[in-house]
């Protein structure tokens, strides 16, 4: 690095593409303007479980403008997917309630969704189960869960364990299915140049949405060409290929225009993945001072008849504390429903509410303060795989959290502090999250007149990573920021990692590094770096970020409403590379947490087969009047030992520990166990006299 510049990262750069947005420049994949572009509706199945028999189009009512009505009976086959939902319109089953079924093209998006909505189904139902329960007769356990971690892990005997503990907690917490709803609902402009396709599509990963579609076309993905420039959130919904994506090259094909599908709001809740509902068991035995004896967390949750997905639910379990004895395990149900999906932090988000509310219940049982008893716990190894850490200052976290959000002044009592007609209560739990990289590749040209262009097919889906990129291609150029260009969301570019796993940076960050410093010592002006065989030597184990949330709840004592008035999270996260981008990841999480614990619910209806509620009006996620504070802050930390740039995912750990600590400030606060979220009023107003 030259002597007269600054060190780009670490710098609070703001977003390279921030006036593009907010000058509405930046456009989204529905808003290309191409040419003869033509609209696309999906017709859903309004039954859980059946056949589609036929498709009647109403003669006296359709409209010129009516281009084609697709359905299993006339669109052309496709090559069978590795994920079966990418196999639209090829089989008279119905697998879930919102199932696309038909799919209308019109010249206008009006007409195309008039179609849609007087169209004939004939359908063959069939009796479903849409009901996710612990004692399912059909309840199984998988091989693997997400993304290949084994299902079960057990270590000593628990059973023996439990027997001999003088204390005890047996505790069953539940979560309800979640739904994804990034601000841009997903959407496709498909053209096809021949046999090769375009797709316009907003995605966490263009090279995957290339391979994947190209596959069920039979195409080499060389012959996709994704563009992704600016995408408006996905949280793991566009980690894959989706339906649309299909369905709109599908729909070009046929009617030989470009064809542009948009997916109303409605559609994301059984399109695109929800979060699996969680049952979970959660047995912890304790001496008397505290020490675990035994750990069991077992979560029973439901994949779809079409495709197993099991979300790892109990895996963080695995990672926090010290025990002799341990069991976990997960417990699967196919049901008549959407297959669940990615939702930010898979795994961590539901199943830390279970062991930390479970912690919190039995510091309460053992009379010691739940911070305390955490630190009596801090295991020196990784507790499963006995893996040392590469860094791990969870303890600081909480003692330094506590410290800041003012820890100490809180009397230990359950409902012990009204405040006019407001019962106060303070909470704290833990969090952590896997820091992992996977390989990509990234390339670097220097220019004649001396700026720089980087370029790698990763995606920005709002979380600033490719102001990020800037800064650690800078650094290693030993140039100012403005001298250097990073092209991503393209999937001709050098091929790259999915922006999920909070790994997007250290993925993409590292090929940076590496072509950087490759372009340097060969001091020619082009170089490429594939960083596959470094990031394949990393250990996989012992390498986490950490955290420590602590909430102030407030609880109207006549009406049971619910106010988060302090949200706080102190985080050891590796280096943080720009920590303006980094505390909008942090306080973004927590913010989705904050939904998790207190309203956010997909509402099963189980005769209908299906949730009940399908929009914003009625899947309530926070908005701004009900954020009072929010903060979050950073341990200094620099773990070299996981990736050149020293830096942790955080994309994700912000929503993990924050629901289990707003349920137990709520606790707290009233002296009411909520062990069902979201923690609603109506839960708590029977108690509350
Ligand atoms: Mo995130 S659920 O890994 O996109």
């Amino acid at each position: 690095m030259t002597a007269t510049t600054a060190p780009a990262v670490g710098s609070p750069l703001g977003r390279i593409e921030g006036p593009a947005k907010v000058t509405g420049a930046a456009r989204y994949a529905a808003e290309y303007p191409v040419e003869d572009v033509v609209h696309a509706w999906v017709v859903q199945s309004p039954v859980a479980r059946g056949t589609l028999d036929a498709v009647i189009v109403d003669p006296t009512t359709e409209d010129d403008d009516v281009l084609a009505v697709l359905w299993h009976g006339n669109a052309p086959r496709l090559e069978q997917p590795d994920d079966p939902e990418l196999a639209v319109l090829q089989s008279e089953r119905i697998s879930y309630r919102g199932q696309a079924v038909a799919l209308v093209v019109a010249r206008t998006l009006e007409a195309a969704r008039r179609a849609a909505q007087v169209i004939g189904l004939e359908i063959t139902e069939e009796p479903h189960d849409t009901l996710l329960t612990a004692d399912h007769p059909e309840i199984y356990s998988p091989e693997q869960v997400n993304p290949a971690f084994p299902a079960d892990t057990r270590s000593g005997d628990v059973e023996q364990a439990f027997a001999a503990a003088p204390v005890k907690v047996d505790v069953t917490y539940r979560t309800p299915a979640l739904h994804n709803n990034p601000m841009e609902p997903h959407a496709t402009i498909a053209v096809w140049q021949g046999d090769d396709l375009v797709l316009y599509d907003s995605n966490q990963h263009p090279p995957g949405v290339a391979g994947a579609v190209g596959a069920v076309f039979g195409l080499p993905a060389e012959r996709v060409h994704v563009i992704t420039e600016h995408v408006g959130g996905g949280f793991g919904s566009k980690g894959s290929a989706r339906p649309n994506a299909v369905l709109a090259a599908l729909g070009a094909r046929v009617v030989g225009r470009p064809v542009k599908l948009a997916l109303p709001r409605q559609a994301l809740f059984s399109m695109v993945g929800h979060r699996t509902p969680t049952i979970q068991r959660i047995r912890l035995a304790a001496e008397r001072d505290g020490t675990l004896t035994a750990i069991d967390h077992e979560a029973v949750e439901h994949t779809s008849r079409l495709f197993e997905f099991a979300e790892q639910t109990t895996v963080a379990t695995r990672h926090m504390y010290a025990a002799a004895n341990r069991h976990t395990g997960h417990r699967l149900v196919r049901l008549d429903m959407p297959t669940p999906r990615w939702m930010r932090a898979p795994g961590e988000a539901p199943g830390m509410v279970g062991l930390e509310c479970a912690m919190d219940e039995l510091a309460e049982e053992l009379g010691l303060d739940p911070i305390e008893l955490r630190i009596r716990n801090e295991p020196r190894v990784e507790p499963e795989s006995g893996v040392p850490f590469s860094s791990r200052q969870y303890l600081q976290c909480l003692r330094e959290g506590a410290e800041r959000f003012g820890w100490a002044d809180r009397d230990p009592r359950p409902r012990s502090r009204r405040e006019g007609n407001w019962w106060v209560g303070l909470g704290v739990a833990g969090a952590t999250y896997p820091t992992m990289a996977q390989p990509s590749t990234a390339r670097v040209r220097a220019r004649p007149d001396g700026r720089y262009d980087v370029a790698v097919a990763a995606t920005d889906i709002g979380t600033g990573a490719r102001t990020i990129l800037t800064q650690i291609a800078a650094d290693e150029l030993g140039v100012p920021v403005d001298r250097v260009r990073v092209r991503i969301g393209d999937s001709t570019l050098p091929k790259a990692s999915v922006a999920g796993g909070s790994s997007g940076s250290a993925s993409w960050g590292w090929a940076v590094t590496g072509a950087c410093r490759e372009l340097r010592r060969s001091g020619n002006d082009e170089a490429v770096y594939d960083s596959t065989e470094e990031v394949q030597q990393q250990e996989k184990d012992g390498k986490h970020a950490y955290g420590a949330h602590f909430a102030e709840v407030r609880v109207d004592a006549d009406t049971g409403e619910v106010r988060v008035s302090r949200l706080f999270g102190m985080y050891a996260v590796g280096r943080v590379l720009n920590p303006r981008t980094a505390r909008s990841q942090f306080i973004g999480g927590m913010t989705m947490g904050l939904g998790m614990a207190l309203h956010e619910e997909g509402v099963l209806d189980p005769a209908m087969g299906d949730w009940v509620n399908h929009d914003l009006a009625e899947y309530h996620v926070p908005v701004h009047a009900d954020i009072e504070s929010v903060e979050a802050a950073w341990l200094s930390e620099d773990d070299r030992a996981v990736n050149p740039m020293g830096s942790k995912g955080i994309g994700e750990i912000g929503i993990v520990g924050s629901p289990a600590a707003i349920v137990n400030a709520v606790r707290h606060a009233t002296g009411i166990r909520v062990r069902d979220l979201p923690v609603r009023l109506d839960k708590l107003l029977p108690y509350l006299a």
